[in-house]
């Protein structure tokens, strides 16, 4: 089976096409063409993703994107043959709010003939609603266009599933233990899931406020770091525990930490860092003890949080997803405390490239609905949501 995926949630619009031979959960994948942009930079400005400019760059991006992905797998059809007067109508029609993503679909029809697919998957949620929708609509035109099926897909089930993948083995996705739990740490959402098997979720815990992924770019803003600040701030705190500096003059509070509950809470955090900064001129010494502090409380709750999780419902597999699990420090603190609580807890965390947003892992949670495709016509009512819950799947 071959997958088209399409992803267009926040900030990085992307397009894949992924082989599947065999059934979910046992298919080994191939990726046979990947095209990813990120908008990153265009937004830095802003502090933050400006929903309408996501919106407008999603909409510009697509067709090159699936055209390089296409191109990539060699599944680009020369075609003489001119869309139809219907399918040109049908396109504007289906994409009335997106006029510039209509024409360059046209001009694509224009070119080539329908490519050899069987699937297409794409994102409807959680995410930016109006960047949700470009890529829903995308699909949509798609799918009508080739007379192809399409599954909507649950960004967060992405993550999962992409931390569960191995590019680098063997191109299968690994056969975990269950129950299994869950930790989702991104900038939108903190949550901890109980699965007892594939595609069920049950939310067991998550953050009352901000997401973890969101303290971080909050904190990083305030020592003045680029936006995304994540990455860079735990690269900052790396510096400063390498140098073994003292901790900032404030310490910090480890929110929730004996709640009771798995939930979180970490837009205090962000607070006692800006109270703790005050009015103090920060030398670039401060600025690694607050990285260092900031990841260190994060980090303690994160570990703990997840640990009773996995403690509460004897889980066999701890799996790791989201952007903020590119972090090396939580990764290796958990590493270490499973290793010593929970040594018959096997973990896993995406291969680099994966822990970020992507289409590779919407072709693989695509896959794992693919028996509840929908046909062109139940695919025109897909709507865009963005508070999606993983539990609704
Ligand atoms: O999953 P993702 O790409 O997008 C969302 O769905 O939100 O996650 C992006 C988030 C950003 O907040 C970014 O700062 C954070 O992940 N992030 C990190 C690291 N790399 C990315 N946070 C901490 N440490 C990192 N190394
Ligand atoms: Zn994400």
């Amino acid at each position: 089976m071959r997958i088209l995926s399409i992803e267009t949630s926040c900030d990085e619009t992307a397009v894949s096409i992924i082989t599947a031979d065999g059934d979910f959960p046992l298919a080994t994948y191939e990726v046979v063409g990947n095209a990813l942009f990120s908008q990153i930079a265009l937004h830095a400005p802003y502090g933050g993703v400006f929903p309408t400019l996501a919106k407008r760059e999603h909409a510009k991006a697509l067709v090159p994107l699936m055209q390089e992905a296409l191109a990539e797998a060699e599944l680009l059809v020369d075609g003489s043959h001119s869309a139809t007067e219907t399918q040109t109508a049908d396109i504007s029609a289906l994409l009335l709010r997106e006029p510039e993503l209509a024409e360059a679909l046209t001009t694509f029809t224009d070119s080539y003939n329908e490519p050899e697919i069987d699937l297409i998957a794409v994102t409807v949620g959680p995410g930016l609603e109006p960047a949700l929708w470009v890529g829903v609509n995308f699909a949509k035109v798609l799918a009508e266009l080739w007379n192809k099926k399409v599954v909507a897909v649950n960004h967060m089930e992405g993550h999962v599933l992409a931390s569960v993948y191995d590019v680098v083995e063997d191109n299968k996705l690994a056969q975990i233990g269950f129950p299994a739990i869950a930790l989702l740490i991104s900038g939108g959402h903190t949550e901890l899931l109980l699965m007892k098997n594939w595609g069920q979720y049950e939310k067991i815990g998550q953050t009352r406020d901000d997401a973890v992924g969101e303290a971080f770019d909050k904190v990083a803003r305030l020592l003045d770091l680029p936006y995304p600040g994540g990455a860079e701030l735990s690269k900052l705190a790396a510096v400063g525990r390498k140098a073994n500096v003292a901790p900032f003059k404030v310490a910090l509070p480890r929110p929730m930490l004996k709640s009771g509950d798995l939930d979180f809470s970490f837009s205090g955090l962000k607070t006692a860092v800006r109270y703790a900064i005050d009015e103090t001129e920060l030398t670039d010494t401060d600025k690694q003890a607050l990285a260092r502090d900031f990841e260190d409380a994060v980090t303690e709750v994160l570990v703990k949080k997840t640990s009773d999780a996995v403690a509460l419902n004897g889980a066999k597999s701890l799996i790791v997803g989201g952007g903020v699990s590119a972090n090396q420090y939580i990764r290796t603190e958990l590493n270490r405390h499973f290793l010593q609580e929970h040594p018959d807890c096997e973990l896993y965390f995406p291969t680099p490239g994966l822990s970020t947003d992507n289409s590779i892992m919407i072709a693989l949670a695509g896959h794992a609905h693919a028996n509840s495709a929908s046909n062109p016509a139940a695919a025109k009512l897909f709507k865009a949501e963005g508070n999606r819950s993983i539990t609704n799947n």
